[in-house]
């Protein structure tokens, strides 16, 4: 058996480097991908090639900042596949700067995809899982990473985001 066998899986940033290896590698193990992305062209490539391999996947365009086209994208798989199983919350930009060559609008781009796009996100699907009485929402490790850079911190915020639900859900909440 397939680790993720007919779970039906939403992975954001599905066009292009990590995104694009999930969305394959889930296909793989049995998984029904919907690589979700800015980037349509690549998005649909990403897609023709895990159904020429015998893979079930479907492009949608999603930028994560949008809340309208959370709610559009999800929809949309909800009237396809009937559910939503799980969220990988990948996408994300690299600004590699140091902090004091970083500008405010960089800063506010970094949280607006990488950390509200995520809040977002999650929220929408929460609805669908609570219906479906399961559902999953991750992201991937190799995002939380070093606090060096604002890309970084942005991420550390998740990070304390993750403990505190992850503390909630055994039952105990952090003040
Ligand atoms: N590659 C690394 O070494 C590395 C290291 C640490 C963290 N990360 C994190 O991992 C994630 C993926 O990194 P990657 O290297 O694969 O990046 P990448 O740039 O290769 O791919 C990111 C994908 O996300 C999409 N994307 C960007 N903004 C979006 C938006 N607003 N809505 C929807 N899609 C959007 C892009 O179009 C692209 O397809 C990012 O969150 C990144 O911050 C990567």
């Amino acid at each position: 058996m397939k680790r993720v066998q007919d779970k039906v899986i939403l992975v954001t940033g599905g066009a292009m480097g990590m995104g694009q290896t999930h969305s394959e590698l889930l296909a793989e193990q049995g998984a029904w991908v919907f690589a979700a992305d800015l980037n349509q062209e690549k998005g649909q490539a990403v897609v023709e090639g895990i159904r020429k391999k015998g893979g079930k996947a479907d492009f949608l365009k999603l930028d994560v900042t949008q809340e309208a086209d959370w709610n559009a994208a999800i929809a949309q798989i909800i009237e396809r596949a009937g559910r939503i199983d799980v969220l990988v919350n990948n996408a994300g930009i690299l600004i590699m700067k140091p902090v004091q060559d970083t500008t405010n609008d960089e800063w506010d781009r970094i949280f607006a995809v990488n950390v509200r796009g995520v809040f977002v996100g999650t929220r929408a699907v929460i609805p669908h899982m609570q219906k479906a009485g399961k559902g999953n929402c991750r992201i991937p490790d190799d995002c939380i990473d070093s606090r060096r850079y604002p890309l970084f911190m942005a991420r550390a915020v998740l990070q304390a985001l993750i403990e505190e639900h992850e503390q909630a859900s055994k039952g105990a909440r952090t003040p």
